[in-house]
């Protein structure tokens, strides 16, 4: 049976100060918790800061974005194992801001895919339609083609050391929250899509919901059959409320 995994990506918000307070606030209100996985994506220059505060928690981190080159000259980028060096289990690729603001297409993300997995990084892929796709009836479409990117290079089996995240964007920090049938929906299509080439990997692949989570709607979310827990923006910065999406996925 799949563990949920409630993963929060902070994107760029943070300090130390904020970061020590929300980090503290997490591992306590975890201690003891079984039978899910719980981590936090956090900005690079906090990754020190996560792995010092987490290290002895059953709470894990990772990283927002990396480059899909291993070194060299890359202004401003950061490898794969400069994530290892701090600790990192989880690389989100693909997020939809990624790929709307940084004009990250299928084929970059595919390449930081891989680039995190051949690190021994597993790499949460973000997929998910825009409000105008979903209203031109195509979500299927886009997320096939956005999972193909990375099954059709790597073969489905790359996907049974990885998390898939469908993120509706017109969910993303609006307030808008699919509902648990729209998103039940996309999950299963995902995962059936996954079956057709393997049951065994769909099976075991933990399918993460994200779009405006919240700790009164994580629960009928998480309720879903193929929703295996969440990726939380804008609820995660706030400790209370990210304890209570992740105590709603045990
Ligand atoms: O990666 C998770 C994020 O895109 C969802 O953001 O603020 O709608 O929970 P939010």
């Amino acid at each position: 049976m799949r563990e949920k995994l409630v993963a929060g990506n902070w994107k760029m918000n943070g300090g130390l100060a904020q970061n020590k307070a929300l980090l503290e606030a997490v591992v306590a209100g975890m201690a003891g918790v079984q039978g899910m996985g719980c981590a936090v994506c956090v900005p690079y220059p906090y990754l020190f800061q996560a792995q010092s505060s987490l290290k002895d928690s059953a709470i894990a981190w990772g990283a927002q974005n990396l480059s899909q080159h291993d070194k060299g000259a890359f202004t401003g980028e950061v490898s794969a194992a400069m994530l290892l060096d701090f600790g990192c289990k989880y690389v989100l690729v693909g997020h939809s801001e990624r790929r709307a603001i940084y004009g990250e297409d299928d084929a970059t993300v595919a390449l930081k895919f891989e680039a995190a997995q051949k690190a021994g990084l597993t790499p949460i892929l973000c997929v998910g339609e825009s409000l105008e796709e979903r209203e031109s009836g195509v979500t299927e479409a886009v997320v096939a083609r956005q999972l193909d990117a990375v099954t059709g290079k790597f073969g489905v089996a790359a996907l049974s050391k990885a998390v898939v995240a469908y993120e509706p964007v017109w969910a993303i920090g609006t307030g808008k929250t699919a509902s648990p049938e729209q998103a039940q929906a996309v999950h299963a299509f995902i995962r059936g899509k996954i079956a057709t080439q393997s049951k065994a990997v769909a099976d075991g692949l933990v399918i993460q919901y994200g779009g405006s989570v919240k700790g009164s709607n994580a629960a009928e979310l998480f309720g879903m059959p193929d929703i295996d827990g969440g990726l939380i923006g804008g609820a995660s910065l706030d400790a209370q409320e990210f304890l209570a999406i992740c105590h709603a996925a045990k």
